[in-house]
């Protein structure tokens, strides 16, 4: 039957792959980092209990973004491989390698599969309906993780996601505080249409908009890419274009801007000329926050493998879960970054 209702389901997707839909509104948790602690303890008792209930591990389908579009991502992906072998999940990864279309299909394959539950991480927040419904019609739990999508509530399960518009307004009211004579800002934001690279580049939008700053260069690298922004930087700096604030929607783009000011001879980071603001806060950036390259990082936790267990052994065990949950982030500003936080770091 499940086979059956699919399959007619990705038929209709060959006819309709269009994609957009209004946002819903999202509470606020502040317990990831408790939460993980008591995931472990409920992880033994469920896998038993999972494993028992069905006589087969629960599968796992995982729609992933791109393999290696990001030293984020590669933590992220880790960190689902990780938490799901040590819950005793079986986990049926795919990357949609920057193709939207890709990961729709391969949603549609994991759902003919028949597995337990489908974890999305979109390339784009727009253009999952057909998937959500596919899901939904064959029993399939549909979660969203890092990244929300486009979708009414009665479409998925749960969420627990990144706040990339609070990540923004975070960078943008920092700059603020810099009292800055003038600010000329050079955007390097990641995948268009990413609902990582919409929140974080409206932030900058409207801040520029309400504070009278001028973004002298706005533009969506392809796959996040740490060359692409170099090139893109290093092209600015040779039109000769006067910035004197990077906003960089990832540690990898910004590490790159970073490179290109370098070859160029122009000072940024602490003492230097340009304020450079970054996304993600891998522990090497932070590095480079404590040794003054980079003014600020805004924190984007990848670390969601143990918390989508404990979302998972919830439902397995027919307990309530939260709807919408978004992940405590912070900053870290390399007037207050200690060796100790960077030390603590890791990712
Ligand atoms: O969705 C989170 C974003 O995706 C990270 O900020 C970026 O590095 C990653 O590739």
């Amino acid at each position: 039957m499940k086979k059956l209702l699919s399959l007619v389901l990705v038929l209709t997707l060959a006819f309709s792959l269009a994609a957009c839909s209004k946002t819903v509104a999202e509470t606020t948790t502040a317990k990831a980092d408790t939460t993980v602690a008591a995931t472990t303890a409920k992880t033994d008792e469920t896998a038993a209990a999972t494993t028992a209930k069905t006589g087969a591990k629960l599968v796992v389908g995982v729609v992933q973004t791109n393999a290696n579009e990001s030293d984020w991502r590669t933590a992220n992906t880790k960190s689902f491989n990780e938490a799901f072998a040590a819950a005793g999940f079986e986990t049926k990864m795919v990357f949609g390698e920057g193709d939207h279309a890709k990961q729709i299909s391969q949603a549609m394959q994991l759902i003919q599969e028949e597995v337990d539950y489908l974890v999305v991480l979109g390339l784009q927040s727009a253009g999952w309906e057909d998937v959500a419904k596919a899901a939904k019609e064959a029993g399939i739990p549909f979660i969203m993780a890092d990244r929300k999508l486009d979708l009414t509530e009665d479409l998925y399960t749960a969420m627990v996601c990144s706040d990339f518009a609070a990540e923004g307004n975070k960078a943008v009211d920092w700059l603020k505080t810099q009292a800055l004579d003038s600010y000329n800002i050079v955007v390097l934001g990641g995948d268009t249409g990413s609902s990582a690279q919409l929140g974080r580049s409206k932030a900058i939008e409207d801040g520029a908009k309400a504070n009278g700053w001028t973004i002298v260069f706005n533009q969506n690298m392809k796959g996040w890419d740490e060359t692409l922004a170099k090139q893109a930087v290093a092209d600015l700096i040779a039109s000769g274009t006067k910035f004197n604030v990077v906003y960089a929607e990832n540690d990898n783009m910004a590490r790159g801007a970073c490179a290109a000011m370098d070859a160029a001879g122009i000072t940024y980071g602490k003492t230097g000329d340009v304020k450079v603001i970054a996304f993600d806060a891998n522990k090497w950036a932070l590095q480079n926050v404590l040794d003054g390259k980079f003014n600020l990082d805004v924190e984007c936790n990848p670390l969601h493998g143990p918390r989508i267990v404990e979302l998972i052994n919830k439902l397995a065990a027919g307990e309530a879960v939260e709807k919408n949950a978004y992940v405590k982030e912070e900053m870290f500003d390399t007037a207050t970054i200690t060796q100790a936080i960077v030390d603590a770091r890791t990712y």
